[in-house]
């Protein structure tokens, strides 16, 4: 290695976890061509963006920055700029067209390709490249991988996704569903525990139809198999669409030892007319019955879900129904999202798209009804002990320490002896909409 000389890549990451796993992959390969990571853009040699496009203002975000690379690239003639992820998949070609200063474009399918890529380009045997093919056989297998996270490990399940909910671009940009083996998902979880990780997230756009493809195991299986792997504490997965959670994940988390109780179930509207438009499958009473179910199972489980306002057609009527289901669900905690139109997907044709005034006003009306509801029920947990998996000093004072409960509720308590990656008991003393805060016992 040591004639290999150090250079400096810095990764910008947006979008979902997804992203940033890739982004941990890439950046594990790069580092066997002698790239170091920096968080300083000044510095460094190359320069990734690695994309999201599920809505508009992050596109906005990456062009911003694109913009901002092109004074670095005159002062740094032999900087690298590449663009990866979701918009890199999405645009292509025309990146380059509008800002011919970004090297190389990569799309979803290709991040096992960064290698050559940079290669290429330092030994000049290109001046553009573009690959945004996708080959669904080609998976990202063997791939040197350079860990961002210190305790929760990210562990991609399957990519792409099948389910062209109409408002989305995911399906376009990811490709369609494929599972990594099970033995290709265990040897790695193995891997990260034997490294010292004690957590780790299964990700994947639909993970409750994992397996469909290849059929060696179903979710509920897969589950099963991360359970009983030694020294894991705690196993988190998502994203799971409401449509096909099966009575068997719910009945494997019920009797497992290491499954959080955490249910992140994005219904994204509560009204049928509007699941149906937005093409979820599930009506508002199915997905009640789900909730039901996975309750009775796991009584003290939390649950989250996404929201999306401003729908093509929403109506007051629609909305009114929206704020009711929303009153009697009483999720833990939403992420609102306000309706962000992606051309190519069917939504974008719709009739009736909903102005920007009334989108905001509908997404505040929703946020101060479920912020009372995620207070109210912190405020039930007041004096209770909760477990939680010790995270490091939280974002605004070094001497407070946060972490998560198993139903992932952020946790802030005083700083004593406890180490990161820790199990400790907290007191909540000070239940707030978005945190509990507590004291040790
Ligand atoms: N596969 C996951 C979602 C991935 S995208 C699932 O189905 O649950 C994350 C969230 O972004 C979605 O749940 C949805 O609420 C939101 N979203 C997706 N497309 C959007 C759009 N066009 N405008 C606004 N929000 C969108
Ligand atoms: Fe998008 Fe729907 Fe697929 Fe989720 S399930 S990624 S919302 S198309
Ligand atoms: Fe964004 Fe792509 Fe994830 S569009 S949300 S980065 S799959």
């Amino acid at each position: 290695m040591s004639d290999i000389k150090k250079k400096k890549v810095k990764m910008l990451t947006y979008g979902c976890q997804m992203n940033f796993s890739d982004a941990e992959r890439m950046t594990g390969e790069l580092a066997r061509i002698g790239y170091e990571e920096t968080e300083d853009m000044n510095e460094a040699d190359l320069i990734m963006i690695n994309t999201c496009a599920v809505r508009e203002t992050a596109e906005d975000k990456v062009y911003g920055k694109i913009g901002e690379i092109k004074g670095l690239k005159r002062q740094n003639p032999n900087l690298i700029l590449g663009i990866t992820g979701c918009m890199a998949q999405k645009e292509g070609e025309k990146l380059i067209k509008r800002a011919p200063h970004i090297d190389f474009v990569l799309g979803t399918n290709k991040i096992q390709q960064v290698v050559a890529t940079v290669q290429a380009l330092e030994n000049e045997e290109a001046r553009h490249i573009v690959d945004t093919a996708i080959n669904e056989a080609e998976m990202p297998e063997d791939m040197a991988i350079n860990r961002k996270t210190a305790l929760s490990a990210w562990i991609p399940i399957m990519y792409g996704c099948n389910n062209f909910c109409t408002y989305c671009i995911v399906p376009y940009v990811r490709g369609r569903e494929r599972s990594r083996l099970p033995e290709d998902i265990i040897a790695e979880i193995k891997e990260v525990v034997a490294q010292g990780f004690k957590e780790v997230t299964l990700l994947g756009q639909n993970v409750n139809s994992y397996g469909k493809d290849h059929k060696k195991a179903t979710f509920a299986e897969l589950l099963a198999m991360v359970d009983d792997i030694e020294g894991i504490e705690r196993v988190r997965y998502m994203t799971s669409h409401p449509k096909d959670l099966s009575d068997e994940v719910i009945e494997v988390i019920k009797n497992s030892k290491h499954i959080c109780t955490h249910f992140h179930l994005p219904v994204q509207y509560g009204s049928d007319n509007m699941l149906k438009r937005m093409n979820r499958v599930y009506t508002v009473a199915k997905y009640k019955e789900t909730v039901r179910k996975i309750r009775e199972a796991i009584p003290d489980c939390s649950l989250t879900t996404d929201l999306i306002v401003g729908f093509p057609g929403e109506t007051e009527e629609d909305f009114q129904q929206l704020m009711e289901f929303i009153a009697e669900i009483r999720y833990d905690a939403a992420y609102t999202f306000i309706y962000s139109k992606r051309s190519g997907t069917p939504a974008a044709e719709m009739p009736d798209q909903i102005d920007d005034e009334c989108k905001h006003q509908r997404l505040n009306r929703l946020m101060e009804l479920q912020n009372k509801i995620s207070l109210e029920i912190n405020q039930s947990l007041e004096g209770k002990i909760m477990e939680v998996m010790v995270e490091g000093p939280s974002q605004n004072n070094e001497a407070v320490w946060s972490g998560r409960t198993s139903s992932n509720k952020l946790v802030l308590w005083n700083h004593g002896e406890e180490k990161i990656g820790d199990l400790i008991n907290v007191r909540i003393t000070q239940p707030q909409t978005w945190v509990l805060k507590g004291e040790r016992v």
